[in-house]
């Protein structure tokens, strides 16, 4: 697989550490000490499907192909605009690929890398050639701008890549899920109501409806997974830890990304990061990194990448790329 284009777009609204200090009691100091993160993007109307639109129709131009070229699109996200049309249609509606196949794929944070690899497999059984690979979420919308213990963690954008089939360019992935783990980071619930059920008033509903997270769980949960599945890669693929040129590693905390870089031994320098702008983006974070990293020409010299990330589910996995 070789990824012939990139994009990304993060809504115009920036919300600082400082701004959120007046609405929840939080600081500066508190955030950017524990976690990296300076500011996020904030969606003040755009959905999840206005935002990969954007960075859909910026990848497919950096490919060279049109948007009637696209045979399939991806679309990894926990906030769609709705659950009904997928929101991979909508997005197709919105960039006019008429000739995709569309759908969502849901695994939290690890979205984009799940998507990535169920692009491979298409490719690779000749299904389909040029596939459109995204991750976008409002993650906004399912935050409790009332919780200073999450609400300073996320923000909302899209990232998205076009791929076709190469057999010049390896591709190994490994992934993972632990379900009995969920309830660690849980939210956005669409509990069962119908005529047959009593008692869900609106107020569980709201309840049930914002993220919660064990963030001691899941930074344990994180900084053993990922050098883990990063290991498991590499061996699949056979390639050594020195000769990766880079680690663009899911965006959620710089305290995370600095223990995977200690744990594997690998200077920090090859670990990319650029959660002080966005904050957690979720199935989008890593795509916008990598869109960045290659407009920007960090990537000119680099040939052998590895992408990882782990998030709700509990999902986590770790890809292999060449470039
Ligand atoms: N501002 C100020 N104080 C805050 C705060 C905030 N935004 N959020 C929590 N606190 C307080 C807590 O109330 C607690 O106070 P107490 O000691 O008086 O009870 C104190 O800070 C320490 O809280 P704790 O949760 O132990 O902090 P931590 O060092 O574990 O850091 C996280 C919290 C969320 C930053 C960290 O656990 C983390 O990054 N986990 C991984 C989360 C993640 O990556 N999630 C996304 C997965 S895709």
């Amino acid at each position: 697989m070789k990824i012939l284009g990139s994009g990304h777009y993060v809504p115009h609204t920036k919300v600082t550490n400082d701004d959120l200090a007046k609405i929840v009691d939080t600081n500066d100091e508190w955030i950017s000490s524990r976690t990296g993160i300076r500011s996020r993007h904030i969606s003040d109307g755009e959905e999840a499907s206005d935002l990969a639109a954007n960075a859909a129709m910026e990848a497919i131009k950096d490919s060279g192909l049109n948007a009637t070229d696209i045979d399939m699109i991806l679309l990894a996200t926990l906030t769609p605009d709705r659950m009904l049309p997928n929101c991979a249609c909508t997005v197709q509606k919105k960039i006019g690929a008429v000739n995709a196949t569309c759908f969502d794929i849901n695994a939290a944070c690890s979205g984009f890398l799940f998507a990535l690899n169920t692009a491979n497999a298409y490719l690779t059984a000749g299904m389909y050639k040029n596939i459109l690979v995204i991750g976008t979420e409002t993650l906004s919308k399912v935050t409790d701008w009332s919780d200073r213990s999450t609400c300073v963690l996320f923000g909302d954008g899209a990232g998205a890549v076009v791929v076709t089939a190469d057999d010049s360019k390896s591709f190994y992935a490994v992934t993972g899920a632990d379900g009995v783990k969920g309830p660690v980071l849980a939210g956005a619930s669409t509990p069962l109501r119908n005529m047959l059920i009593k008692g869900n008033d609106d107020e569980n509903l709201a309840d049930s409806y914002f993220m919660k997270m064990d963030g001691q769980e899941v930074f344990k949960f994180a900084v053993t997974k990922v050098p883990e599945c990063i290991g498991q890669v590499l061996e699949k693929a056979d390639v050594a830890v020195e000769d990766i040129d880079l680690f663009v590693l899911h965006q959620a905390n710089i305290r995370i990304i600095s223990s995977v870089s200690k744990r594997l031994g690998v200077d920090p320098e090859k670990f990319p990061v650029n959660l002080h702008k966005y904050g957690n983006t979720s199935a989008a974070s890593i795509p916008i990194l990598f869109d960045e990293l290659r407009k920007s020409g960090a990537l000119d010299n680099a040939h052998k990448i590895v992408l990882s990330g782990f998030g709700g589910g509990l999902t986590w996995g770790a890809s292999y790329i060449e470039l």
